[in-house]
């Protein structure tokens, strides 16, 4: 392992990010979140990539939350520029036009159960603890948890698991789907090479729209985000060029190759 805040391997376009301050159980501070940013920016520029899997160095955490020691003394206006500079970061996880994966090895606790809710997949080890303590600290999820959360489990477990800050473990985080799929703890990189096969056995482009449709159709109503499905779906068709210049507008594309379609 490097001495990098971030450990970056790649291996057949699949990259692997190791959060790496196991000190600290790789608590997100604001040097490891900055230089987080930094590498998604560079992945945001390939067109080569298959996947990207997030995981924690050391067997002990994934990411034991936001850094403690760092947030406790600051002002409103600091804990403000320090939220928002994590939550632009994790918001380029759910945009990177690949499957994201978080390996889930041990704490995943605050942020950095915030920082799994904004991946695309989690796998946990049998051993792994969730849980948001922050009103244990008498403050509030800050990196997206109670925005993420709730999309993710549904808001009355969300209010549970928020107002409570009980952890818990990687079987409840499987039954709430809080987690994907719960592996022993040495089979982690087994399931994720498995499961990153599957990736790059399907269509690069299908996965990215599919992608896009289910993030950006759940933040629009119905009748828009089914526009927007129906875009996704005509682009990848063999009348591609044609159905391009429609996309700018969700609403306007669908209608458009609806009446091409029936013609
Ligand atoms: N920030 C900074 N340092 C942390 C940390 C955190 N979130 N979590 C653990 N550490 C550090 C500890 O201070 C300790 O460092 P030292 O060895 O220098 O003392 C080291 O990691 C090991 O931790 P412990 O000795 O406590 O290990 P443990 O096995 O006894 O307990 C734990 C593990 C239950 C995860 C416990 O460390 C813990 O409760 N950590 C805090 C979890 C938490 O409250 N997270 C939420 C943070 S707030 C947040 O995330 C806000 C937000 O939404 C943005």
């Amino acid at each position: 392992m490097s001495d990098k805040l971030i450990d970056v391997t790649e291996k057949e376009g699949v990259v692997r990010l190791t959060l790496n301050r196991p000190k600290a159980l790789n608590a997100l501070n604001s040097d490891l979140i900055t230089e987080l940013n930094k590498v998604l920016v560079e992945l945001e520029q390939r067109s080569d990539l298959r996947a990207v899997l997030i995981t924690g160095a050391g067997e002990k955490s994934f990411v034991a939350g936001a850094d403690i020691s760092e947030m406790r003394d600051k002002t409103p206006e600091e804990a403000r520029v320090f939220a928002s500079q994590a939550l632009t970061t994790v918001k380029r996880i759910e945009h990177l036009p690949v499957p994201v994966v978080a390996l889930v090895n041990g704490f995943c606790l605050g942020g950095g159960c915030e920082l799994a809710l904004a991946c695309d997949w989690a796998i946990a080890s049998d051993n792994a603890i969730f849980g948001q303590p922050e009103v244990g600290l008498g403050v509030i999820p800050g990196f997206g948890g109670t925005q993420r959360l709730p999309r993710r489990v549904g808001s009355a477990l969300a209010l549970d698991l928020i107002t409570t800050g009980r952890k818990i473990d990687a079987a409840e985080a499987l039954r709430i789907g809080l987690v994907n799929r719960v592996v022993p703890a040495g089979e982690l990189d087994a399931v994720a090479e498995e499961l990153t096969q599957q990736f790059a056995g399907n269509g690069r482009q299908a996965i990215r729209s599919a992608k896009q449709a289910i993030y950006d159709g759940m933040d629009q109503d119905l009748d828009s985000a089914l526009a927007l499905e129906t875009s996704l779906f005509a682009l990848a068709l063999p009348v591609k060029n044609k159905v391009k210049a429609w996309a700018r507008s969700s609403r306007s594309a669908s209608r458009i190759f609806e009446s091409a379609w029936y013609d």
